[in-house]
């Protein structure tokens, strides 16, 4: 089933041209890799999706209905984004943990919170570490962690295994493939690592702001 459909984005700032006449579906469950050259448009089409930003001109239609139809809340909902730096805030883990309970009135779920520590390696990691003592790596999973506590639709990956170590990058891997597999949440990933390029479903490439070389393979 057709979860996403772009048509004919494209996304301009003053004179300079972004992104060109984007088309793309994207199934429900599927898990899309996007590669291509350093800035090429990769991380604005990523933002556009996300309803970050607002197209020059196009469509994004989420489940036949027009992204503008739905509130910010409810979209960013349903579509995540993880930034290439995973940006946290307060001063402890816990404070990050906590706040997708907290936007949504509910109580705390302190079990889902150490599943979901457990499930990235991070077991032990106590609620009040101050995150400027973590490592990139254990940012990066928190970060993650965040975004999944309530699944979203769509998780959308900007090259969020960038600068970690193969352990930690076979970690957040490996969390992301039981994501999409488990959960079914539809992945649309960022990346240029060969090892992220080796996961399943098919890619795609952005050159100069324009869709190329749309293969369709499974592995
Ligand atoms: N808000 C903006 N204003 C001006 N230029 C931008 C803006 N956002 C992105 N760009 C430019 O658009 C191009 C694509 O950027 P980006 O989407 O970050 O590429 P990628 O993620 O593929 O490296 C780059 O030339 C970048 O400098
Ligand atoms: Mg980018």
């Amino acid at each position: 089933m057709t979860q996403l459909k772009i048509e004919q984005l494209s996304y301009q700032v003053d004179q300079q041209v972004i992104l060109t006449d984007i088309n793309l579906t994207v199934e429900t469950g599927s898990y899309l890799t996007i590669t291509g050259p350093s800035g090429s448009g990769k991380s604005t089409l990523l933002r556009l999706i996300a309803d970050l930003l607002p197209p020059t001109k196009g469509t994004i239609v989420l489940n036949d209905r027009p992204v503008t139809q739905f509130s910010p809340n409810q979209y960013r909902q349903k579509v995540s984004y993880c930034f290439q730096q995973a940006t946290l805030f307060g001063e402890t883990v816990g404070d990050n943990l906590r706040f997708p309970y907290e936007i949504r009135h509910i109580p705390v779920d302190m079990v889902a919170i150490e599943k979901a520590l457990a499930a990235v390696g991070l077991i032990h990691m106590p609620l009040t570490k101050k995150i400027t003592t973590l490592s990139g790596g254990e940012k990066q999973r928190i970060a993650l962690i965040r975004n999944v506590l309530f699944p979203p639709e769509i998780l959308l990956l900007d090259e969020i295994t960038t600068g970690l170590d193969a352990a930690n990058k076979a970690i957040v891997l490996a969390y992301v493939r039981h994501l999409n597999e488990d959960w079914g949440i539809t992945m649309i990933a960022v990346t240029h690592d060969p090892e992220e390029l080796q996961q399943k479903g098919r890619q795609v490439q952005i050159v100069a702001g324009e869709l190329v070389n749309q293969d369709e393979f499974s592995r």
